[in-house]
């Protein structure tokens, strides 16, 4: 999320020593738990769970994945893209890529079609929302052709959405923004639930499906873990503390082996407001009374939106507990449109990027998270209850239970996961915890305390569950100074991100020791200017290596596919956002390769296979903001001079608009 750079990172001083034993040893390099564990028919063998098994594991590839580390041929077959930024999107040679879903898109029989001169809160909450981010595809009985996509709608450009607003308004003190603007931005967020079909060569919506759904902030909720119900989450509204109102700024998430799906509260403390300013802009910094050390670590109120000048429960003055019910992991049963979402604090309160979940060797559920933040944490997940493929209501229950860690990577290429469990040392009354609700509502604070490693901005933290290994993306940190790096972070003003690989012990994801090694550092090898220091297999063509990793997805062969998002470094690199094919096995590993490129101005997010990964679906986050001054849209100039092609369905009376692309391969077949 570009607004991410604004953020000023208020990382507490709070520094601790080490208490926790370190690991000498190395885990095991392949070993694919699920599917020593499990037979296919096993896995197959449940209800609606199954459908997510089917694309999370995929087919038993054990031995393929050990063949290509042996090997040194290219794994990804396609026609490496040609690098370069326009105002259009690209495809490898021989693929089709298209909009199936673009913000304002009608999801029910009775929305109204997409007038952005008229657009009302109403009709938004009838749409497809803004900034489609994470994507998971939901098998129908199994089928690649028929089943439910679920996407993210993670935060608005209201100067891109708005044709009376003339320029963005956070860094304008807001001065344009009325209650109306407000109430729409605030129905674009959240999740979108729909029915597609294959249709020949295209997909369709399926407009009177009952699954159909729009979750919004407004969405009633409710929460279980050791946070529920706590002094800390109740509000004026809720006494009890345990229903919370809506999710935003619903950046990445996962998929369960149970069918579900997650979606993370990434940026929450954007959306406070306080009218108790010390200068423009600025909050007062004596807010929050006795959270005010909790406030400060969080960077809440924000700020970044206006939604608390006209709803009370966005400002803190009013509403000091609001701040603490966002920032969770929420689960979404996407075949029950009834149902109620559940934010789940035994996974702690954070800028939550994603939620990726595997099975741990004795079948607990393991779920990876990032805090994308300059200097924030990894986090790991482990539930108390085992996965049961036959029990989908009880395997709803296992992120209810379990225990939240931090990492630590040592400078050797060890590392462990430190426990957030309240008592422990550290994590007790005289540092300020009086409950596991403290820990969990608190989670980096305790992760400061037990000395976890402060990272490179993490976005999606990926398993692969054919290799048994674990990718952590490391987007970037422009603020490490040359006092700050480790071998884990190893820039100074890290501008294009790392990716870092992780080996868990015995190739157990429960395993509390793992090693870890750096994959690749980003950026142009080529770039003449100094600091870059690019890592990249020699394998690497000048179209294939990328800047500033964020989301990522294994498919079923076990290889890794990545998303990128620079901001305005698409005018350092030249390079627009796409996504790339990154090699981790064998002679080949860290050679990267390019599929699809975004127009200028776009993030790319959510990469999402089929299970019979004849269809790839992907996000076009934002086309036209990052760099490009508003480009067109509303008949605005644009500091982007390049208009070679356009965007489709982008004209100069209407911004170009967020969406889902579907990707297929000419005449049929496997994509790549
Ligand atoms: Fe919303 Fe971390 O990207
Ligand atoms: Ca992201
Ligand atoms: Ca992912």
């Amino acid at each position: 999320m570009a607004k991410t750079d604004e953020f000023r990172n208020r990382a507490s001083a709070c520094e601790a020593a080490d208490d926790l034993p370190r690991s000498p040893q190395e885990g095991e390099m392949i070993g694919d738990v699920i599917l020593k564990r499990y037979s296919r028919r096993e896995m197959m063998g449940g209800t609606l769970g199954v459908v997510a098994v089917a694309s999370l594991f995929g087919p038993s590839l054990l031995a393929s994945s050990k063949a290509a580390a042996e090997e040194s041929y290219d794994r990804f077959a396609f026609q490496e893209l040609d690098a370069g930024v326009d105002t259009d999107h690209h495809v490898a040679p021989g693929y089709r890529a298209r909009p199936l879903l673009r913000w304002g898109d009608k999801l029910f029989p009775d929305s109204l079609p997409f007038d952005p001169m008229k657009q009302t809160a109403a009709s938004q909450l009838r749409q497809f929302g803004y900034n489609n981010d994470y994507i998971a595809y939901f098998p129908i009985d199994g089928s690649s052709t028929h089943g439910l996509l679920c996407v993210n709608h993670e935060y608005t450009n209201e100067e891109l959405m708005f044709p009376i607003l003339k320029e963005r308004q956070d860094t304008t003190g807001f001065k344009d923004m009325t209650a109306e603007l407000v109430d729409i931005e605030i129905a674009a967020h959240g999740v979108t639930v729909v029915e597609i079909v294959r249709d020949g060569e295209d997909w369709k919506i399926v407009l009177n499906s009952p699954y159909n759904r729009r979750i919004s902030p407004l969405t009633p909720m409710t929460n279980d873990g050791p946070a529920s119900g706590d002094v800390r989450l109740q509000t004026k509204n809720d006494a009890s503390g345990k229903q919370p109102i809506g999710t935003l700024n619903n950046c990445a998430g996962g998929m369960t082996p149970w069918g579900t799906y997650l979606t993370a509260e990434e940026n929450f403390h954007a959306y406070f407001w306080t009218d108790r300013r010390d200068g423009e802009n600025k909050p007062s910094k004596d807010l929050g009374g006795d959270q005010a050390a909790s406030y400060a670590r969080y960077g809440v109120p924000g700020l970044w939106q206006a939604w608390g000048k006209f709803h009370d429960r966005f400002n803190v003055d009013k509403e000091p507990n609001e701040p603490n019910r966002f920032g969770w992991i929420v689960e979404i049963d996407p075949f029950d449109a009834n149902s109620v979402p559940v934010k789940h604090t035994a996974l702690g309160r954070f800028c939550h990027e994603g939620a990726e979940t595997t099975l741990s060797k004795d079948s607990r559920a393991v779920v990876y998270c990032g805090d994308d933040t300059r200097g924030e944490y990894v986090y790991r997940f482990v539930s108390k209850g085992r996965y049961d493929a036959g029990d989908r209501k009880a395997n709803m229950s296992l992120l209810s239970d379990g225990t939240l860690y931090a990492a630590r990577f040592d400078a050797d290429g060890n590392g462990r996961w430190l426990p957030l469990s309240f008592g422990a040392p550290w994590l007790t009354k005289e540092f300020g915890f009086d409950s596991q609700a403290d820990v969990l509502i608190d989670a980096r604070r305790a992760a400061d305390l037990l000395g976890a490693t402060r990272m490179d901005r993490p976005e999606d933290v990926q398993p692969n569950s054919v290799t048994g290994k674990v990718y952590v993306m490391l987007t970037n940190n422009d603020k490490r100074k040359a006092d700050q790096v480790d071998n884990a972070n190893p820039r100074t003003e890290n501008l294009f991100g790392h990716i870092i690989e992780i080996t868990p012990r015995d190739g157990d994801h429960a395993q509390d020791n793992f090693s870890w090694k750096i994959l690749v550092k980003c950026g142009n090898p080529h770039d003449p200017r100094g600091g870059v220091d690019a890592m990249w297999n020699a394998a690497t063509s000048d179209d294939g290596w990328f800047a500033c990793p964020d989301n990522a997805c294994v498919d079923d062969e076990g290889r890794l596919w990545i998303a990128t998002d620079q901001g305005d470094n698409w005018a350092r690199t030249g390079h627009a956002d796409g996504l790339y094919g990154l090699e981790t096995e064998g002679k080949r590993a860290g050679t990267s390769k390019l599929f699809y490129r975004v127009p200028v101005g776009a993030e790319l997010c959510g990469p999402c296979f089929t299970p019979d990964r004849e269809t790839l679906f992907l996000s076009v986050q934002h086309p036209g903001a990052d760099g490009t001054e508003c480009l067109y849209g509303f008949g605005r100039p644009s500091t982007f001079k390049n208009p070679a092609t356009r965007w489709p369905d982008f004209r100069d009376d209407r911004p170009p608009r967020p969406s889902v692309v579907v990707i297929t391969k000419n005449g049929g077949g496997k994509i790549a």
